[in-house]
């Protein structure tokens, strides 16, 4: 109900007309090793479809930081998680991430920010705080439906890994990139 009511009054900044499947959240997260202690950011965690399922599989000392602008979202989010101390949400946009971490100190960012409906100024400022803030080896992971901002994320990212999964509504590619 949360999501509905978000794309109904924000969807420029939503980007989607339904949460993520199952299928599409197994594609995202099935390249990062969560046997460790890691650090996650998620930017743009909508009503936490991906939180949930990376709640499920992480150790009792990693930590999931969340980046997400939508009021009704956010409210949601502080909510749900707020007994699990493995979540912080940061009621700022992805493009603040990097004033919050030191830099080469994030093992993996899970995006499912609309690049596509953004301006090409804050899709870079974005790409250029990930890269900033996520370590060596690190993994930087977004989904979009079309591949329309492939020149940008190539731009910073030179590896760039692709998935697809026909089975979400709609169908999504996904980019694991790499610095
Ligand atoms: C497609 S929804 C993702 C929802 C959820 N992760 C899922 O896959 O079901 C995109 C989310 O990005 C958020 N968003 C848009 N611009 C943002 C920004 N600059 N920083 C952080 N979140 C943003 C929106 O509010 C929305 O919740």
């Amino acid at each position: 109900m949360t999501f509905l009511k978000s794309v109904f009054s924000n969807y420029r900044t939503v980007g989607a007309i339904s949460p993520s499947s199952r299928f599409l959240y197994k594609k995202m997260i099935s390249p990062m090793d969560l046997a460790h202690d890691i650090h996650i950011v998620e930017f743009g965690a909508g009503s936490g479809t991906f939180t949930d399922a990376l709640l499920k599989r992480i150790t009792p000392d990693s930590q999931i930081s969340i980046f997400e602008i939508d009021p009704l979202f956010i409210k949601k989010l502080q909510l749900k998680y707020k007994g699990d101390d493995r979540v912080v949400v940061y009621s700022v946009g992805a493009e603040e991430s990097v004033k919050f971490f030191e830099p080469e100190s994030i093992d993996y960012i899970l995006s499912s920010l609309p690049f596509g409906l953004m301006g090409e100024p804050l899709v870079f400022r974005i790409l250029g705080s990930a890269k900033h803030i996520l370590k060596e080896h690190g993994k930087f992971i977004q989904f979009q439906y079309f591949l329309q901002n492939k020149k940008h994320i190539h731009h910073i990212f030179p590896q760039v890994k692709y998935k697809f999964t026909l089975l979400n509504l709609p169908p999504a590619f996904v980019y694991v990139c790499k610095k």
